[in-house]
């Protein structure tokens, strides 16, 4: 019996700016690009799931009675496990099906590949299973099952770009109401390039969690201390944070505050063509991430140093969670070959690591492709 093939793909993710302020009702900037994941997808014949993928070797064979939670053992298959484990707490009846993952971001680098699958796989079991759930609804509970069942405790940011962005957009997502707004992406002669620091990213989930808790306490001491109404760390004011006694949770409350009034310059600056403008701003983003936040480390620091040093390029930051992974520069499109090379040199001389760089395409949200 030949059973019907169907192919899915969801897009990793980019933040222009914004970084590490969604999960502190923030405004973020991000856009889907045009790599990602696919999942050939086909209907099973003896009532048993399967997931298995190009790039990892585990395979796994489940019927829909089997409940699972996080295990470390069980690596990449987590994250449709989580979401297969989500959709059935929540009552969904799920037709069983065959799913083979194929990737073309690279993993664990902050483009988000853990978002794409979920999204990913949400969207195809509920396709599949003739659910019409919309898109922002996909996000939101993909983001639960990365706060609740992966344990990162992440903001909304990649897996609302991930299902619901415009092609050639970013997408101006305010993370405390879900309202948004498509910006076209044209930055003239320049691109964004990615630079990809091949630093794998350790600790990150332990240091991600720290952070939002440290966002947590600096909220907490502002709306006790200055008698505050703020529901969020966004929208308090950058003098609130003179009463926070702790130097570290106060820089983190100042890049907060700063970043937040950055993503809103940013976008009015892209709105008058000002791109000298949006790549101080990018710069600022990154002196901000690395002092005040220090999320950024000696690879990401390395590679925006090195992108900034050649004459092409005035607008550089890390992208994502940082601890290592990507970061993006604007770049003069006729000179990128060679601030290709003089980056990946200066980089290894630095780092002793070879960085991967590409031009980036801008993609969109999650879909069928037939
Ligand atoms: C990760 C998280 C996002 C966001 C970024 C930092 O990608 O998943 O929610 O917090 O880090 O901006």
């Amino acid at each position: 019996m030949i059973l019907k093939m169907k192919k899915y793909f969801a897009p990793g993710r980019i933040n222009l700016i914004g970084e590490h302020i969604d999960y502190n009702g923030g405004l973020v900037l991000p856009a889907a690009i045009s790599i990602g994941i696919t999942a050939y997808v086909s209907e099973s014949s003896d009532a048993m799931f399967k997931l298995s993928s190009a790039t990892h070797s585990e395979v796994l064979t489940f019927s829909a009675t089997e409940n699972f939670t996080f295990n470390k053992e069980k690596a990449w298959l987590n994250y449709p496990l989580g979401v297969f484990q989500f959709l059935k707490e929540k009552g969904f009846s799920l037709k069983p099906l065959h799913i083979h993952f194929e990737s073309s971001l690279p993993e664990s680098s902050g483009l988000s590949s853990s978002a794409s699958v979920e999204v990913l796989t949400m969207f195809l079991l509920l396709q599949e299973s003739d659910y019409e759930i919309s898109h922002q609804q996909i996000a939101v509970w993909c983001k639960e099952v990365e706060n609740d069942f992966i344990g990162v405790n992440c903001g909304i940011m990649d897996q609302f770009c991930i299902a619901n962005a415009e092609p050639k957009s970013a997408m101006m997502l305010n993370c405390a109401t879900l309202e948004y707004e498509n910006t076209e992406i044209d930055f003239g002669e320049k691109k964004i390039a990615i630079l990809n620091t091949k630093k794998p990213r350790n600790l990150i989930h332990s240091k991600y969690n720290e952070r939002r808790s440290e966002c947590e306490q600096a909220l907490a001491i502002i709306q006790q201390k200055r008698n505050s109404a703020a529901a969020n760390l966004c929208e308090c004011l950058i003098e609130d944070i003179e009463c926070i006694e702790n130097e570290i949770i106060k820089q983190r409350a100042r890049h907060v505050i700063e970043e937040n009034k950055r993503v809103k310059q940013a976008v009015e600056v892209l709105k008058n063509n000002d791109i000298a403008t949006f790549e101080a701003l990018l710069k600022q983003s990154h002196q901000s991430l690395k002092h005040n936040y220090e999320v950024s480390g000696t690879e990401l620091d390395a590679i925006v140093d090195a992108a900034l040093n050649h004459e092409s390029c005035s607008g550089a930051r890390m992208t994502g969670a940082g601890f290592g992974g990507c970061a993006i520069a604007l770049v003069q499109a006729n000179a990128f070959e060679e601030f290709k090379d003089f980056v990946i040199k200066q980089y290894a001389q630095a780092t002793g690591l070879q960085a991967e760089i590409y031009l980036c395409d801008i993609g969109e949200g999650v879909k069928i492709l037939e």
